[in-house]
C-alpha cells in the first residue's frame, strides 16, 4: 500500500500551525514528517496582555494559504499529493477553529479527499511519537496546556482513560494569571519561568490545592489568589527580587503538585512510563523535577520536541495518521471521499 500524505492544519488558538506528514500502513512504522510551518501571534496579542479572539481568527486568515504553500515548497510536495486533511475540530476558540476547518473543507472538496476533525488534546497527547525517543504504550500522559491539566492513561491510539483533571483553572492558566499579578508578559508560563530563575522557590509558602486529596484531579485558582494577595500586602509594586521570590514560589508549587500527582497516577496504574505533552511541558523546573523523581523510582519520562509542546500542525496530522494506521480511520480514497463528520 502506498504511504498517505496528510496535511494537518492547527488554528485553535493563538498559532496558526500546518504540517505534512507520511503515513505508511504498517502500525510498526511510525508516520514521518515531510515538513512544517508555525506561526505566532504572540507579539500580536502582547500589547493586551492576552489573546483576543477577534484578532486571533483574522490573522490565521492571513497565514493559512502562505503557510500551506511553504509547507508544500519544503517537502517538496505539490497540492495533488495531498491524501487526506486533518483539521483541529476543538476544543479552542470558535472563531479561530472555525478559519482552519473552512480550509480543511474547502481543500479536501477540491482535492475529492477527507478532511478529518482532530481533537487538539489527542494531538498533544500523541506528540512525543514524533521525537527521536518515542514511547511505546501504554503509558499515563499528564496534559498541561494553557487550557486543560488532564492525566490520562493511554493504552493505545484512541483507547485513553481519564484519569484526573483539573476542577478549575489550567496548569498553564495558573502560570499565565500569576504572571499576569506580578506585571511580567504574555504568555505567563515563558514569562514567569525566566523571572523565576533568580527567586527563591521557598520564600513564599502558596497553596498547593488537592495535593494530599486521594484522587488524581488538580485545583490551582487558588494560587493566583494567593499570589495577588501577597502582591496586596506589599501596597507597592513588588521589586525585581520580590518579583522573583514570588515567581520562583508560585512555579514550584504549581510544579510540587504536577509531579506529585503524575506519581500517584503511575502508582495508581502500575506503570512506569510518563508522557508530558502540552505547553507547560516546556517548564525546564517541571522537567528537571520529573526526571529526578523518575531516576528514583525507574520510570521513564517522554516529552515531544520542545518546539512541539505548544501548539503546531504537526501534532494534527500525526493523531489522523496514527488513527489511520490504527484502523480509526478509513483509507482515503482519492475523487470519492469528502469531508466526513464525526
Ligand atoms: O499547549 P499550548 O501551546 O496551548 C494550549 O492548548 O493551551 O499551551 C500554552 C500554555 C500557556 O499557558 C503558556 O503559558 C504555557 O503553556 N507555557 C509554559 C511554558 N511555555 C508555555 N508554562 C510554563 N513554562 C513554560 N516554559
Ligand atoms: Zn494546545
Amino acid at each position: 500500500l502506498a504511504p498517505v500524505r496528510v496535511l494537518g492544519i492547527e488554528s485553535s488558538c493563538d498559532e496558526t500551525g500546518l504540517a505534512l506528514i507520511e503515513v505508511g500502513a504498517d502500525p510498526a512504522r511510525l508516520p514521518r514528517l515531510l515538513a512544517d510551518a508555525l506561526h505566532s501571534q504572540i507579539a500580536m496579542h502582547q500589547d493586551y496582555g492576552g489573546v483576543v479572539p477577534e484578532l486571533a481568527s483574522r490573522d490565521h486568515i492571513r497565514r493559512l494559504l502562505p503557510l500551506l504553500q511553504r509547507v508544500l515548497t519544503d517537502s517538496g510536495c505539490v497540492r495533488g499529493d495531498i491524501d487526506a486533511v486533518a483539521y483541529t475540530a476543538g476544543p479552542g476558540l470558535a472563531g479561530a477553529l472555525l478559519t482552519g476547518s473552512a480550509l480543511a473543507a474547502a481543500l479536501a472538496w477540491s482535492l475529492g479527499v477527507p478532511a478529518w476533525p482532530v481533537h487538539h488534546l489527542e494531538g498533544h497527547l500523541l506528540s512525543p511519537m514524533l521525537s527521536s525517543d518515542p514511547p511505546p504504550f501504554p503509558f499515563v500522559a499528564l496534559l498541561v496546556s494553557g487550557g486543560h491539566t488532564q492525566l490520562m492513561r493511554v493504552d493505545g491510539v484512541g483507547r485513553y482513560a481519564l484519569l484526573g483533571e483539573t476542577v478549575d483553572d489550567a496548569a498553564g492558566e495558573a502560570f499565565d494569571k500569576s504572571a499576569k499579578v506580578l506585571g511580567l508578559g504574555y504568555p505567563g508560563g515563558p514569562a514567569l519561568a525566566q523571572c523565576a530563575e533568580s527567586g527563591d522557590p521557598a520564600a513564599h509558602d502558596l497553596p498547593r490545592p488537592l495535593l494530599h486529596s486521594k484522587d488524581l484531579d488538580f485545583s490551582f485558582a487558588g494560587l493566583k489568589t494567593a499570589v495577588a494577595t501577597r502582591v496586596q500586602r506589599l501596597g507597592r509594586a513588588p521589586s525585581e527580587a520580590e518579583r522573583a521570590d514570588l515567581a520562583a514560589s508560585t512555579q514550584a508549587a504549581i510544579v510540587e503538585v504536577l509531579v506529585k500527582k503524575s506519581a500517584a497516577a503511575l502508582k495508581q496504574t502500575g506503570l512506569n512510563r510518563l508522557v508530558v505533552a502540552g505547553g507547560v511541558g516546556a517548564n525546564a523546573h517541571l522537567r528537571d523535577s520529573l526526571n529526578a523523581l523518575a531516576q528514583r523510582r525507574g520510570w521513564r519520562v517522554h516529552y515531544p520536541e520542545l518546539r512541539l509542546c505548544t501548539d503546531n500542525g504537526a501534532m494534527i496530522a500525526l493523531a489522523a495518521g496514527l488513527r489511520l494506521q490504527h484502523g480509526l480511520l478509513d483509507r482515503p480514497q482519492r475523487g470519492v471521499a469528502g469531508p466526513q463528520a464525526v
